[in-house]
């Protein structure tokens, strides 16, 4: 009997349901942002990925598909998006166009990987990158969108980790440092240590066999060697996910797998899942010198990938159709606050939220009722009372709370609520949490 190749999934039927349905709420976030998509070959040249990844990298030394086609010609299966993407971009010339490019993909991936759970050697990624922009503005808002797909799914107890490794001034001055640092303790690092002192120190940080060890403790800091320049940039970073109550913390250790990166990095994990023992679900960074060093433009660029066999892993509701998901259920009690609500049911779409209403319900229970299959987050009552003082009484499935609050108050609430959940540090003022698991001080 023939079997799948090792490291390979088969997706079977409700899975692969559950997998297209959550690839259109990927699509669907990303669309909010301004992102249009883009397709590009599996098959690779060899050069592209170690010229990109890094010859040190573990992708590089260890895990790519090669092999040489009948025209001698090195070819490697792509183990990632970002680099294929940039040269997709370079030999179309996208780059012309209005900038930043916000383009996203979703693709196989292949790395030659020891299998285990949720680490496989064919896999799916969907990634974004964002070509053509400096701002750290930008930063926040690519990050703060990997958050806002955790929310959409309904994810709940992730944290975005995040770190700085400046720009090449400051990455310079730290690499010196880190020579410096390790050159007395080189017979105490692992194999693969003893190689990135050579080719990159900084991923020294980032070793599994030598985590804990007292030498990693006690190691120069990225913080002590950033630029000016690099300081206020994480710092602007920094204070647009606390704005927007993305969950973060800063971790001076995290340096990434790839050697393209710059400036801010982050990875999103999860707490306690049960995806094996790599947790990171979502993962990225800037990389400005890649479209030079690639032969492009000198251009800004940030991105991240999401792992689809993780995410899904992941779901809380297995069940759910993510394409069929509705924000907002209306309900009016009453014509006059029907033809009311058909309004605001406008301006909620126009706004790009999911809203419906059951024309056809006849009696409240009929209109709850629908409200459940469509599996609204909130359900929006109005009868003449609240018409008469412009209120609106409110039924918030994603915390089982009820509130009355002014019509004029309820794109700020479903905002606040959408994106608050209750492993984010902000358990302060805003809270309307009702989850025991919640530290909430309220
Ligand atoms: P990466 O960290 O190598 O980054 O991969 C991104 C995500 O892909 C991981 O966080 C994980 O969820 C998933 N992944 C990676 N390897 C495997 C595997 N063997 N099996 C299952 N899932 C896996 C990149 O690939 C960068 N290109 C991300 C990026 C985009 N940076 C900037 N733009």
């Amino acid at each position: 009997m023939y079997t799948k190749v090792k490291g390979t999934n088969d997706i079977l039927c409700k899975d692969a349901k559950l997998l297209s349905s959550l690839e259109y709420c990927l699509r669907h976030v990303v669309s909010l942002y301004g992102f249009e998509e883009i397709r590009i070959p599996i098959l690779t040249s060899t050069e592209l990925i170690h010229r990109s990844s890094g010859d040190g990298s573990d992708i590089v030394t260890k895990e790519t598909f090669d092999f040489e086609d009948r025209g001698g010609r090195s070819i490697t299966l792509r183990p990632e998006g970002t680099a294929p993407i940039l040269r997709a971009v370079i030999e179309n010339k996208l780059y012309t166009k209005p900038l930043p490019l916000k383009l996203f993909y979703i693709g196989d991936m292949f790395r030659y990987e020891r299998p285990q759970k949720g680490r496989y050697r064919e896999f799916s990624q969907f990634g974004v990158e964002v070509i053509g922009s400096n701002s750290p503005f930008m930063d926040g808002e690519t990050i703060s969108m990997a958050s806002t797909i955790f929310s959409a799914l309904g994810i709940k107890n992730y944290k975005v980790r995040l770190n700085t490794l400046g720009d090449k001034a400051s990455r310079e001055a730290y690499r010196k440092a880190l020579k410096e640092y390790f050159a007395p303790h080189l017979s105490e690092l692992c194999e693969d240590c003893k190689k990135r002192y050579e080719t990159n120190p900084l991923r020294i940080l980032d070793c599994k066999v030598d985590h804990d060890s007292e030498i990693l403790k006690n190691v120069p800091k990225i913080r002590d060697y950033l630029s000016s320049e690099s300081k206020n940039e994480f710092e602007a970073v920094k204070a647009y996910l606390s704005n927007l109550h993305v969950p973060f913390y800063e971790d001076m250790n995290l340096v990434r797998g790839l050697d393209y990166y710059t400036n801010t990095v982050f990875e999103i994990e999860m707490d306690g899942a049960d995806i094996g023992q790599s947790l990171t679900i979502c993962a990225g960074g800037r990389y400005n010198d890649l479209m030079k060093q690639l032969d492009g433009p000198d251009m800004g660029c940030i991105g991240f990938a999401f792992g689809l066999e993780r995410l899904m892993a992941i779901l809380p509701d297995k069940g759910n159709d993510w394409d069929k998901s509705v924000i907002c259920q209306l309900i009016p009690l009453g014509a006059d606050a029907k033809a009311h609500l058909i309004s605001l049911m406008h301006a909620l779409r126009l706004n790009g939220m999911v809203s419906e209403m059951d024309y056809e319900a006849k009696n409240l229970k009929q209109h709850f009722r629908s409200a459940e299959n469509n599996r609204a987050r909130f359900i929006i009552i109005c009868g003449d009372e609240e018409l008469q003082n412009g209120s609106l009484q409110i039924k918030n499935k994603i915390n089982n709370t009820e509130i009355t609050i002014k019509e004029g108050e309820l794109m700020e609430y479903i905002v606040k609520s959408m994106s608050h959940s209750h492993n984010h540090e902000c358990c302060g003022e805003d809270c309307n949490c009702s989850d025991e698991e919640c530290n909430c001080s309220k």
